[in-house]
């Protein structure tokens, strides 16, 4: 092991608290990732070899303007490369542009079907839990923040409802669905911002390492993502078997291996992930500058929406969803009578919903009304109506 691949480790472990441990890769040993046992083989030593090096070089021979435009009208599955990418590009979609081969037809098709059947839940959980939530995992937080796109919090939220709604059709997977083209697109845009960013003296300044968005980082931001709303489907007691459990992992492994996660760091199992979280997402939460920030523009771009709530419900619907600390942390001024109105009314709305109970809540509406108007704003793709084109960019913020 070098000294700078020792360095970028223990940085690694020191984000992750982990420090105290001999060897931060035991942290994703003990999770199942059998390869991760070995020092310097763990997902927190892996970034892209296939793509980091590729945009390198499109960014250094200036093809990324063109790239971008060329791939525009790249969207589909099945979609053919489009012309006017530059050959070794071309060469590298066609070899990962493709489904893993122990991706399962079956579990993906119940994934949809689950997707379709629970969105509205799905949505308001990824939108207010998942999305406020990756303002206080700080690596998170600060890359996006000083990459090009934290300049346009509003665009950048469009793109990033990308991913999730093209995730969530029924068609994600197939030739006619959208995924596995915006997850190639994701990839080398992680590919990208890892070369720009170090270049940003702003991000240095704040930065705990020297290389962003690991397959560790990439894992902790999907244990925010899917594992956060595994869990809370369970806590809120939505019916959900164990066949669609097991559906709702194996789309989130599929996407997340499209990202470039070699296969072996990815959990197999929900226990597996759920212990993987406990140690690398749970303990590594807290407020930054850059994430209070993101968090006030997330939360101001959502209540420019009429979801039928106050700014003061939306502030305590967050809090519900992730904690009163992260509510202090991010600085959500209280409302005392919706915290009181959400804690109770809340699960009452689910058990009506649910058919699990017969008594309809007075607030019934008011809840449906949010819920919908949360599921629409994704489903409409952002407030345009049409998909935000996933770019890559050539620098970073300026200030
Ligand atoms: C870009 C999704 C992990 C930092 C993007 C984009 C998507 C996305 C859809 C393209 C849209 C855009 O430009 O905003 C995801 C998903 C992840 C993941 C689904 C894991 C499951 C991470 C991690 C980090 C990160 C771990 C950093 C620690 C960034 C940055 C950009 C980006 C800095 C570039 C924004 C720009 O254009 O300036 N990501 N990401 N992402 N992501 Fe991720």
């Amino acid at each position: 092991m070098d000294n700078l691949s020792r360095r970028k480790a223990l940085s690694l472990g020191v984000a992750l608290g982990l420090v105290g441990l001999a060897n931060p890769a035991q942290a994703w040993a003990s999770t199942g990732s059998a390869k991760g046992a070995a020092a310097g083989t763990g997902p927190e030593w892996i970034w892209d070899d296939a793509a980091d090096p590729l945009m390198v070089s499109m960014l250094q021979n200036g093809h990324v303007p063109a790239i971008n435009t060329a791939w525009e009208s790249w969207v589909d599955n099945n979609d053919p490369l489009p012309g006017g990418l530059p050959a070794d590009f071309a060469a590298y979609l066609g070899r990962v542009n493709r489904m893993p081969s122990w991706a399962d037809p079956a579990k993906l098709a119940r994934a949809a079907d689950f997707n379709r059947r629970r969105d509205t839940y799905l949505f308001m959980l990824y939108g207010l839990g998942s999305g406020i939530m990756s303002t206080v995992i700080p690596r998170e937080a600060k890359s996006v923040y000083w990459s090009a796109g934290g300049a346009d919090m509003q665009d950048r939220a469009a793109k990033t409802f990308t991913f999730g709604y093209d995730l969530a059709e029924l068609n994600a997977f197939k030739p006619d669905g959208q995924f596995v083209v915006t997850a190639n697109k994701t990839r080398v845009v992680h590919a990208a911002v890892r070369h720009l960013l170090p270049q940003s003296p702003h991000w240095r300044a704040v930065a705990d390492e020297t290389i962003p968005i690991s397959a560790a980082d990439i894992l902790v931001t999907f244990h925010s993502l899917g594992t956060y709303v595994h869990r809370k489907l369970l806590d809120w007691k939505i019916p959900y078997p164990p066949a669609d459990q097991e559906a709702f992992l194996h789309h989130w492994q599929v996407a997340v291996h499209l990202l470039g996660v070699p296969y072996e760091h990815i959990p197999k199992t929900w226990a597996e992930a759920e212990r993987q979280a406990a140690r690398v997402l749970d303990p590594i939460l807290t407020p930054s500058t850059e994430g209070i920030e993101l968090a006030e523009d997330l939360l101001g771009l959502t209540a420019q929406i009429d979801l039928g709530v106050t700014r003061g419900f939306l502030n305590e619907f967050v809090r519900y969803v992730l904690s009163n600390e992260v509510g202090d942390w991010l600085g959500l001024k209280r409302d005392y009578a919706a915290a009181a109105l959400v804690r109770t009314a809340w699960p009452a709305f689910i058990l009506f919903r649910e058919g699990l109970s017969p008594v309809m809540p007075g607030t019934f509406y008011m809840f449906d009304q949010f819920v919908r108007a949360l599921a629409m704003l994704f489903l409409n793709k952002g407030s345009s109506g049409k998909t935000t084109p996933i770019t890559i960019p050539t620098g970073n913020r300026a200030a």
